[in-house]
């Protein structure tokens, strides 16, 4: 048993590029957009947490999306930035599971948000009059405490197969935070469980359950957008989901092009960077730039300051 080596390991954090210029070039894109991300979701949770108007499940289902957007995008810019500032690229053995273990669980969380939230607009939609029965506060509860603790499980498995490897061929890892996959490269054990298990993961529980759930209710979503006659009728249904489907199309391309690109040269690092960067900035935008209500509080919030 050699465990308890592990807590003296110290990893290395490649980076993107060795290029210095490239570095002052990257690290002031990434503070830019950290700093953007973090003033669009923190406004968007002031906003939803103190604006009653916005009390309603659809908003609290995006208030719990910001926090964890803005968790997402610390976890994944912090390295750039730190080790911009301080020289310093080192990274415990610890601090590297504990980022691995928040990343995965807050993909995984932010995969179930937006399943729960395709369900909040099915119901919407297709069972408007019911709408206030079957999303009550206690449904809306329950169906975040479930993606919260789901979302932190789901990972445990595979961190745990993880977790008992203690040989690694290299100590440079190739990438910009601690992830599974160029984790796993280090690794001189056999890791061919941990991919069968990993990838099994990711099809069965994270990926595609989500995504079977997400697309069934826009099956019923469009069915019954397509059986309202009137054309203003018709606009207002895909109207009040059309944010949410937005940003649904933008996480799942960002995960594929993330995880199913075969090697980590700089140019897929760096598109993997912008590609974990986007969803969190654009999130808050999406759905404050295209929703009356949201726009309106916004109104309302910011006359005082004035
Ligand atoms: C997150 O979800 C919980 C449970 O539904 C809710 O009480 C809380 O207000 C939400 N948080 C935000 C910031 O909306």
């Amino acid at each position: 048993m050699e465990i308890f080596r592990n807590y003296t390991i110290i990893f290395i954090i490649h980076g993107i590029t060795d290029d210095p210029r490239l570095q002052v070039i990257i690290f002031s894109l990434v503070l830019l957009i950290y700093l953007i991300t973090l003033t669009g979701n923190m406004t968007f949770l002031l906003l939803v947490c103190f604006d009653h108007h916005l009390h309603t499940p659809m908003y609290i289902f995006l208030g719990n999306l910001s926090i964890v957007d803005m968790l997402c995008s610390t976890i994944t810019q912090q390295n750039i930035l730190l080790s911009f500032i301080t020289k310093d690229k080192s990274i415990s053995y610890i601090a590297c599971m504990t980022q691995m273990y928040i990343f995965g669980s807050l993909t995984g969380h932010e995969l179930l948000i937006l399943t729960a939230m395709s369900y909040d607009r099915y119901v919407a939609i297709c069972r408007p009059l019911l709408y206030h029965n079957i999303m009550n506060k206690r449904t809306c509860v329950l169906l975040n405490c479930a993606c919260w603790t789901w979302g932190f499980l789901q990972v445990m498995p595979p961190l745990g197969v993880f977790y008992t490897f203690t040989c690694y061929s290299s100590m440079v890892i190739n990438h910009f935070f601690c992830d599974i996959l160029p984790l796993m490269k280090l690794s001189c054990n056999d890791t061919s469980l941990l991919h069968t298990f990993f990838y099994m993961e990711c099809l069965v529980l994270i990926g595609s359950t989500p995504f079977i759930l997400t697309f069934i209710s826009y099956i019923f979503i469009i069915r019954n957008i397509l059986k309202i006659r009137s054309t203003t009728g018709k606009r207002k249904a895909f109207y009040t989901c059309s944010s949410h489907l937005t940003v649904v199309l933008l996480l799942y391309t960002t995960l594929f092009s993330q995880y199913l690109a075969p090697d980590l040269k700089d140019s897929t690092k760096l598109s993997a960077l912008f590609n974990t960067a986007a969803v969190p900035l654009l999130n808050p935008l999406i759905y404050s730039l295209k929703n009356k209500e949201v726009k309106a509080a916004l109104r309302r919030n910011l006359v005082p300051l004035k």
